[in-house]
């Protein structure tokens, strides 16, 4: 430990929780969960704020001397995903096996510190949800009849309100969803839409009965009027839970009809457990799997109803009804114990607005580490979170003014004002007594305040106190003015003192930053030849201490990095929909975020497209976009002017530039020029398949010749 790494020197207070043995601090066992990303489509930046959120809390706790245990999973369940494989061509299992190790690395590379990240679709949550629902049913909690559905007769399938389509019966908007008009705002049954169709097969739909399973909510009203009310909720949202409490519950819907992916229910073959009634006992499976693991978690201790430790759900602020109605209800039916705290979030607006597709806003994880360091979004959620369910703007300017004013012209920069004078004229050394220690105390001191904005999930409070005490320390170097000293004869020490007193409070600004910023601390504690930093560690000095030389811990945000990430999020976005559009293709909405199926277009309409083989002549990389090749096509003499197209194409993830150049394939030859970031695309080549390494451009037969047409 730190201990350790500081023998022999003068520390000032020796002060650790658990590591001294003279303080009785009996750690606290918390386990805290994210919500579940379905295994259906990439992680966004609307995702990020919840995980960020919630890993900076729990890497306080940790850095607290907690024991604190942070699980999730993919939530892999359910009819979007059965479908998105279906489109795939790939088995359900398939599809969220890739999509589980995407997630994964994208929330490796924002260092979202899970202990344990597995999937619903696992033995342990089969195990429990058939337990929590045998109890359930076993008890008399659950009711059995028939309903009438809508159902699509070519898919066989029954189909939710989402997956219809028709003419909203008030204003008589076409393509609407099957429960509201995105025209007028109208609310309705998907058996009032004039001219409904499945919007999986384009079927109309039939109305057909089935048995169904509920879970019966209005038997746990007393149970669910004390557990809200008693401290377990925001108070805006249990004022929200207050209104549907008093305006009665209803009984919940618990099963699905086959075809569907998710675990049957027992003794109902044919019948399986709707997507929500798995997914958060997925939090409790997950924790399982990794109690297998580990000698030190014990199940019982964390779930039993008489558990004395801390269950905290992480959740946005639309998934409030999952989790404190039905949740608590199942679990308090099952006789497990019931969560310490459901957190709700807001949700991610950027420049101001919802995110979207079309302004180019929609901005995934992966695109984003493409061009930018997640340091630089961990922080600036944590400047702007509060405790409450308002929505968090990414403002893209505030952003990288934010970033680069705060973390890198003011934390950092204490470092590197003062390690080149310690490393190069005191060979690394720092001084043998604190120069300022009334002002290292008061920063110190502010520790206190800011463990408890962290506790209390007011992280802008914490960030705001922890530039303030940056703001000291720059004031301090400023009127030291080592750089003035350095110049004068016979000042070595004052120098050596000041420089000291700097590296002294930079060390305590790390410890409050970590958190929020875990790579740079990382970074830093190597620069200051220290081991990892502890909260109550900030007690103790450095004096006499050796340090290491100093390497920049963080570079300033380049506005071209956020522009590239845009232009990419956008040709992302328009390429998708041309996809869309030309195969036609029948997208299985995810559940959260429906996607529009194109138009059907005549044949005469088709019959324009001017496709014709080319010779692929020149594949280039595009500097800056990370999907994206540059081609130039050759179609052949008899395109005078016109032979030599250049083409983007984000074939990228499939395909070497060497790979293709002399190779012929098909392209639209007739698309009008479109401008891009990269300069202008003089068409479209044809290719298919699921994506990333899985695209294959069309090949065409042997013998083509250049310029050929394909009809
Ligand atoms: O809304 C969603 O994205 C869900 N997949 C969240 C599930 S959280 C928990 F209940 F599993
Ligand atoms: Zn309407």
């Amino acid at each position: 430990m730190q201990k350790n790494a500081m023998k022999g020197i003068v520390a000032g207070f020796n002060f650790h929780r658990e590591i001294s043995g003279n303080m009785t601090h009996t750690a606290r066992k918390i386990l805290v969960t994210s919500a579940l990303p379905y295994a259906n489509g990439p992680i966004h930046l609307g995702h990020m704020l919840e995980y960020i959120q919630t890993d900076i809390w729990v890497r306080f706790q940790k850095q607290r001397g907690e024991t604190c245990t942070y699980v999730c999973a993919d939530d892999a369940h359910g009819t979007a995903i059965m479908l998105r494989a279906e489109q795939m061509g790939i088995s359900a299992e398939e599809q969220i096996k890739r999509v589980q190790q995407d997630h994964e690395a994208d929330f490796a590379d924002f260092h979202i510190g899970f202990d344990n990240y597995y999937t619903t679709h696992s033995p342990e949550n089969k195990e429990l949800s058939e337990f929590i629902y045998k109890a359930c049913r076993d008890s008399g909690h659950i009711a059995e009849r028939s309903i009438t559905q809508a159902f699509d007769p070519e898919k066989n399938l029954f189909l939710a309100d989402r997956f219809i389509k028709g003419t909203c019966p008030r204003c008589k908007a076409e393509d609407q969803y099957g429960d509201n008009c995105e025209a007028c705002g109208a609310t309705y049954n998907p058996t009032e839409l004039i001219n409904p169709k499945s919007a999986i097969s384009g079927a109309t739909p039939v109305e057909k009965d089935s048995v169904h399973y509920f879970f019966k909510l209005p038997d746990f009203e007393n149970m669910l009027k004390e557990w809200t009310r008693s401290g377990t909720l925001q108070e805006s949202v249990a004022n929200k839970l207050n209104e549907w409490l008093e305006a009665g519950l209803q009984e919940w819907d618990i099963s699905r009809d086959a075809p569907y992916f998710g675990f049957e229910i027992p003794d109902a073959p044919g019948k399986y457990f709707y997507v929500w009634l798995d997914a958060p006992i997925g939090y409790i499976a997950s924790f399982k799997n990794l109690c297998a693991r580990r000698d030190d978690l014990d199940f019982d201790d964390y779930w039993a109803k008489d558990s004395d430790a801390e269950v905290y759900h992480f959740i946005g602020k639309d998934i409030i009804n999952f989790h404190a109605l039905f949740w608590p209800a199942m679990l308090s039916c099952a006789d497990f114990r019931t969560p310490t705290a459901v957190k709700a979030h807001g949700f991610v607006t950027v420049n101001g607005k919802k995110m979207s597709k079309s302004r180019g806003t929609f901005i995934q994880a992966r695109t984003y580490l493409n061009h930018l360091n997640p340091e630089y979004l961990r922080y600036y959620f944590a400047a702007k979170l509060g405790n409450g369910t308002e929505d968090i703007d990414l403002n893209l300017e505030d952003f990288v003014q934010r970033v680069n004013s705060d973390v890198v012209g003011k934390v950092v920069n204490i470092a590197s004002r003062c390690a080149g004078f310690i490393k190069k004229r005191f060979d690394g050394k720092l001084s043998d007594t604190v120069s300022n220690p009334a002002l290292l105390d008061e920063v110190i001191a502010a520790g206190d305040q800011i463990a408890e904005h962290f506790e209390n999930l007011e992280f802008s409070k914490a960030v705001r106190e922890i530039m303030a005490q940056a703001d000291k320390a720059n004031q301090y170097i400023d009127e030291q003015k080592p750089w003035v000293l350095a110049k004068e004869e016979g000042r070595d020490q004052d120098v050596q003192d000041a420089c000291s007193m700097g590296i002294h409070l930079f060390r305590v600004l790390c410890t409050y930053l970590k958190p929020v910023l875990p790579a740079l601390v990382a970074n830093a504690e190597a620069f200051l030849n220290i081991e990892s930093l502890n909260w109550d560690d900030r007690q103790q000095t450095l004096t006499g201490h050796q340090i290491n030389k100093f390497k920049p811990l963080m570079q300033r945000i380049e506005q071209d990095k956020i522009d590239a990430m845009l232009e990419v999020t956008k040709a992302d976005a328009a390429a998708h929909a041309a996809l869309q559009e030309k195969t036609n293709a029948k997208v299985a909405p995810a559940a959260s975020n429906v996607e529009a199926i194109a138009d059907e277009i005549e044949f005469d309409v088709f019959a324009k497209t001017d496709l014709r083989i080319v010779r692929i002549v020149k594949a280039d990389h595009v500097k800056g976009a990370d999907k994206l090749l540059q081609l130039t096509l050759d179609l052949g003499e008899g395109f005078g002017d016109k032979r030599l197209r250049n083409v983007f194409s984000g074939i990228k993830t499939a395909y070497q530039p060497e790979d293709l150049e002399g190779r012929l394939t098909v392209m639209v030859a007739n698309l009008k020029p479109r401008k891009m970031r990269f300069g202008v695309s003089e068409g479209m080549v044809l290719a298919a398949g699921p994506g990333e390494e899985e695209i294959w451009l069309l090949e065409p037969h042997e013998g083509a010749r250049e310029g050929e047409r394909v009809s």
